[in-house]
């Protein structure tokens, strides 16, 4: 597929741009450049371009603005030591993508076109990748959606794919010190059948309320349970997957099903024997859950996502609860894992599997 580059005229002046990476937060200042592609019903995928940053111009009966019918992806390049700029499990994003869409009912982008656009943005906009180190990264944002102007309920026959680049530091700014989880008895995230177990704005958007009654309630972010009536299994939290080391070694993690079957989730699943910790996907209760953290049967709780990476849980509330998850700081081994995985993806400890793509 022939891919066209054209480089922005007026790239935000280089005092600024590294202002902005010495502290760049998470999601508020976008690149130079980005990648978009279209799609039609007569032709498929076509006009693959890495283009200056600007606004859509996009008309109001656009079928994403009235039913939503949108998936993204969330990825990161991270520069090592040596200069170089290399992504982290693109392909795991890619598939996951194509995945999104055909459950949205947009038609899917082959993989290989996923990862070239990706890496041509990272390639447009190298520059903006921050330095080896911290955990700093650039975030990059695919996105696809409905763009046929169409007021029926029934697929877009047009497409837009879309990458958009972000630098990035920690998703929270307690970061590494931990933060408070709300376990929601009010609001439920998917359904069995639903899309829980893709990435589409959509279930996003579901979420913005639980989370500010999350916020409202002195936490940084909703934990959500699910069941048929009692919402008694833990799900996810807002933006992360959940996960809990217990005293004798075990790693737990809800099982897929409504869940996002996270990258991150699914790495620190394979690193953890290297830990000695066995990893046990499973069905775990609300009950089981906070009795093992009041008991210490529990002894670190975290969370895994791309723009959380891992973030540590230390302390929960809920209807009727507000409990400290063990000493109250983030736990060795949950600790120790972000170590590696970081490590990893930063380029600083040996990628024995295979996860590291470099780009430029
Ligand atoms: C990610 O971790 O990349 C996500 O997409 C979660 C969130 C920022 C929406």
């Amino acid at each position: 597929m022939p891919f066209t580059t054209t480089l922005s005229e007026s790239p935000r002046p280089e005092a600024e741009r590294a202002a902005i990476l010495s502290d760049p937060g998470f999601g508020r200042y976008f690149t130079d450049h980005m990648a978009t592609a279209e799609w039609v019903p007569d032709g498929g995928w076509r006009d693959f371009r890495v283009r200056p940053l600007e606004p859509f111009s996009m008309h109001p009966g656009s079928g994403v603005l009235h039913y939503g019918q949108e998936v993204f992806e969330g990825l990161k390049a991270y520069r090592h030591a040596d200069g170089s700029v290399n992504l982290f499990r693109p392909d795991r994003n890619a598939g996951r993508f194509a995945r999104s869409a055909r459950r949205l009912a947009l038609p899917e982008l082959p993989p290989e076109l996923f990862l070239e656009a990706v890496a041509e943005l990272v390639k447009a906009d190298r520059v903006w990748v921050p330095p080896h180190g911290d955990e700093a990264s650039l975030y990059l944002r695919p996105i696809q959606f409905a763009s046929e102007s169409f007021l029926g309920v029934r697929p877009s026959a047009t497409s837009t794919f879309c990458v958009v680049a972000s630098p990035a530091g920690a998703y929270f700014s307690g970061g590494v010190k931990g933060i408070k989880l709300w376990v929601t008895t009010r609001y439920t995230r998917a359904a069995d059948g639903g899309t829980g177990d893709i990435k589409c704005g959509g279930n996003y958007a579901g979420s913005l309320l639980a989370q500010t009654e999350a916020q409202q309630q002195g936490c940084d972010q909703v934990m959500y349970t699910s069941g048929p009536a009692d919402r008694r299994i833990l799900e996810e939290a807002g933006t992360m997957n959940l996960m809990c080391i217990t005293a004798d070694g075990e790693l737990w993690t809800p099982a897929l099903g409504t869940i996002l079957p996270g990258v991150t989730r699914e790495s620190v699943m394979e690193l953890a024997s290297e830990h000695g910790l066995d990893v046990r996907e499973r069905e775990i209760t609300v009950a089981e859950f906070l009795a093992g953290v009041e008991s210490g049967a529990i002894t670190e709780v975290f969370a895994t996502g791309t723009a959380a990476v891992i973030t540590p849980i230390t302390a929960l509330a809920g209807e009727g609860f507000d409990l400290v998850v063990g000493s109250g700081k983030p736990g060795t081994k949950s600790m120790a894992l972000r170590e590696h995985l970081l490590g990893i993806q930063q380029g600083d400890v040996a990628d024995t599997r295979g996860w590291v793509r470099r780009v430029c």
